[in-house]
């Protein structure tokens, strides 16, 4: 069992922003949550990689309750746990190689970082990923004169400096156009396929998380209301977990990636007609 989520709650005074959840996951997989705004997605996340303290209940990491740890062991958890932002995070005025070294931050002094020392092993490594990423020749531009794609792609290669057991994507793809949307998830599933890196996204989309995720979770006011596979995701159960009525539709929850076909999608597209 990799990871145990048990009875996690999160109050803001009296209203719950998570309620209650729990669920597990026996290896490492790709996990997507779903669910409409306000249900809960970003508290969760926040509260895995210890941006936000959980008011009760354990998630327990390789068998350790990383809700329970304090001062060293927390910093070492939460680089273990590597998140990512829809708006990037970088530092616009820095060089992308720069900011990829950031990664490095939790294991560095201050001083060096202040006069950017960097040694010569974390400067090839940042290379490395960031030609892994398909933009090792953006490293010495400004992190702000890249395109939304290749900023996000940054990000994820700072997260992987951190070589982090788990990647927190809170809707890695929400400010993106589809193309560069596409580029992005498959930058994170070949990452998890070639690395075994779990990684869980917050997505805003339906057809992203049919289409990336091993497993989805449909959070709706705090609570886990769909925990299954892609294909289980019918109209229905969206309906269910985005509490939508009548006027639903699916392209109100669409980024349409899907204007990029693929066999994948075509086949599904299949399914779903009869
Ligand atoms: N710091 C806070 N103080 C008070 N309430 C909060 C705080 N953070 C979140 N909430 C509330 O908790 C609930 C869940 O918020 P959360 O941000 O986790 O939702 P979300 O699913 O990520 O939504 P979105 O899709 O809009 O990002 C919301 O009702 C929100 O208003
Ligand atoms: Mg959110």
């Amino acid at each position: 069992m990799v990871l145990q989520v048990r009875n996690v709650t999160r109050l803001f005074g009296t209203k719950a922003a998570v309620n209650d959840i729990s669920f597990t996951v026996e290896k490492p997989a790709f996990i997507g949550i779903i669910g409409r705004s306000g249900a809960g997605k970003s508290t969760f996340l926040r509260m895995m990689n210890r941006l936000t303290d959980a008011t009760s209940g354990e998630i327990r990491f390789e068998g350790r309750n990383v809700l329970a740890l304090h001062g060293a062991e927390k910093r070492d958890w939460q680089s273990q746990c590597a998140m990512i932002f829809q708006q990037f995070n970088l530092v616009p005025r820095m060089d992308v190689a720069s900011n990829v070294l950031h990664g490095t931050l939790n294991r560095r002094s201050t001083l060096s970082t202040m006069f950017s020392f960097w040694p010569d092993d974390d400067v090839l490594k940042a290379l490395a990923i960031l030609d892994r990423l398909g933009i090792a020749e953006q490293a010495t531009k400004r992190a702000e004169a890249l395109s939304g794609g290749q900023q996000q792609r940054v990000a994820i290669a700072r997260a992987l400096m951190q070589d982090p057991k788990v990647i927190l994507a809170d809707e890695p793809i929400a400010s993106l156009d589809p193309m560069n949307a596409q580029v992005v998830m498959d930058s994170l599933r070949r990452i998890h396929d070639e690395d075994g890196r779990m990684v869980i996204a917050n997505l805003h989309t339906l057809d992203t998380a049919r289409r990336y995720c091993d497993r989805v979770i449909g959070m709706r006011d705090g609570r886990i209301v769909f925990d299954g596979a892609p294909d289980q995701l019918t109209t229905g159960v969206a309906r269910d977990i985005y509490g939508a009525d009548a006027s639903f539709s699916e392209s109100a929850t669409s980024t349409s990636i899907d204007a990029l076909p693929s066999e994948a999608d075509a086949e599904y597209a299949r399914r779903m007609l009869v």
